[in-house]
């Protein structure tokens, strides 16, 4: 990677003004009718002065694909102005604004979601939650257009693009796995059966901006590399959809991990790679890809660099620093990598969030 701090170009034309990304992050901080609160937009203008591009947090595209209280909804043109509210924010800063698009599938919420009714590929529960009904092949289908609706909203509402989210065990990943997908239907089965549904979603979301996009419009893919179940995901079953993905025209593709220098666990090739590696063999070169993980001082930011991945993105630690970038770019040795407690004001993050990310273990110093 050259400097991390110049511009670079996507692949669409889209110039951005560094290789630096806001992770997406869920903020539990909407307002009760699904629309975006005021903290959550000065949560998100506090942090797009230094990235070249904000991912927000991820936005359901039907009413029953809510996996988060709080969460913003994006499944109807009611929602648009408010959507708008936070692309506006990030534009604020000088960042790219890109709205994570979802469904939570089989990790939906019953309580959140009409007649608590949850669905999924199939009907494997998610330990703790509701058992998912499986959607029928009209469902599937109309999920797919869900996804290019709320692509068409990004659009309107000033967004330069969107990221499918197909990572964290989300609906397209249910799809994806083999643990939770057990259809005997054309999308289930065989692996290339179960790409189907990733695969026509990206085709409905390219469509949606070739149509109405007049500009150069970003489409990204986040996914997740490996489960744990014996029949779930595989390094070697993510090589196959990722070099089936940077056939698509993307702008990038953006692999989730909580540790950038993670290997794989089941893979057939060289074991010693990094997944990272192994991606980058794969793609070689035809979309860019975003490298993410347990990135806090500019050391780990540099070391990561070197990987080749093309763009870095940083989730937490632009929760404990959002001036990351521009105290990074000026060489500043003393960034701040673990959450200082009583700073939550000045670091405007929504109360909701704050209370979320006392959970043990997951953000440095809370
Ligand atoms: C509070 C919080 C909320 C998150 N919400 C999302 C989300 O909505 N979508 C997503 O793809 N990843 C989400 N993630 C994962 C991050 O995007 C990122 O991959 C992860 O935190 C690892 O990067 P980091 O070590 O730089 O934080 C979330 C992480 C955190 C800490």
């Amino acid at each position: 990677m050259a400097n991390l701090f110049e511009n670079y170009t996507l692949p669409n034309g889209l110039s951005i003004r560094n290789r630096l990304v806001m992770a997406p992050m869920t903020t539990y901080s909407g307002n009760e009718d699904g629309t975006v609160s005021d903290a959550e937009v000065e949560y998100y203008a506090r942090r797009s002065k230094g990235v070249g591009v904000v991912v927000t947090a991820c936005t359901h595209v039907t009413e029953n694909g809510k996996g988060f209280p709080g969460q913003f909804a994006g499944y109807a043109d009611q929602f648009i102005q408010s959507l708008k509210r936070v692309a506006d924010a990030i534009h604020e800063g000088g960042a790219k604004a890109v709205l994570q698009i979802y469904h939570g599938g089989r990790r939906s919420i019953p309580e959140e979601v009409p007649n608590g009714e949850i669905v999924s590929a199939s009907d494997v529960a998610f330990p703790g939650n509701a058992t998912p009904r499986p959607l029928t092949i009209e469902e599937i289908k109309g999920i797919i257009k869900a996804y290019g609706e709320t692509t068409r909203r990004a659009i309107e509402a000033g967004y330069d693009g969107v990221e499918i989210h197909g990572a964290n065990t989300y609906l397209l990943q249910q799809f994806f796995s083999g643990y939770t997908n057990r259809r005997t239907d054309e999308y289930g089965g065989s692996i290339e059966n179960r790409m189907r549904f990733p695969l026509e979603l990206v085709d409905e979301v390219k469509n949606v901006v070739a149509k109405h996009a007049t500009k150069p419009f970003i489409i990204g893919y986040r996914f997740s590399p490996e489960e744990e179940e014996e029949t779930g995901i595989t390094m070697d079953q993510t090589v196959q959809l990722i070099d089936a993905l940077a056939d698509k025209g993307l702008t990038y593709l953006h692999v989730s991990q909580g540790d950038f220098y993670t290997k794989p666990h089941r893979f057939s090739g060289d074991k010693n790679k990094t997944r990272v590696e192994i991606l980058l063999d794969t793609i070689q070169g035809r979309t860019p890809l975003i490298g993410v993980g347990s990135i806090y001082s500019l050391e780990d930011a540099e070391k990561a660099s070197q990987s080749g991945v093309d763009l870095l993105a940083l989730g937490r630690e632009l929760l404990i620093e959002p001036n990351w970038v521009q105290k990074a770019e000026a060489g500043d040795l003393n960034i701040p990598t673990k959450m200082d407690k009583s700073k939550q004001k000045e670091l405007v993050i929504p109360d909701p969030m704050w209370q979320m990310l006392h959970r043990p273990g997951w953000i440095p110093g809370m």
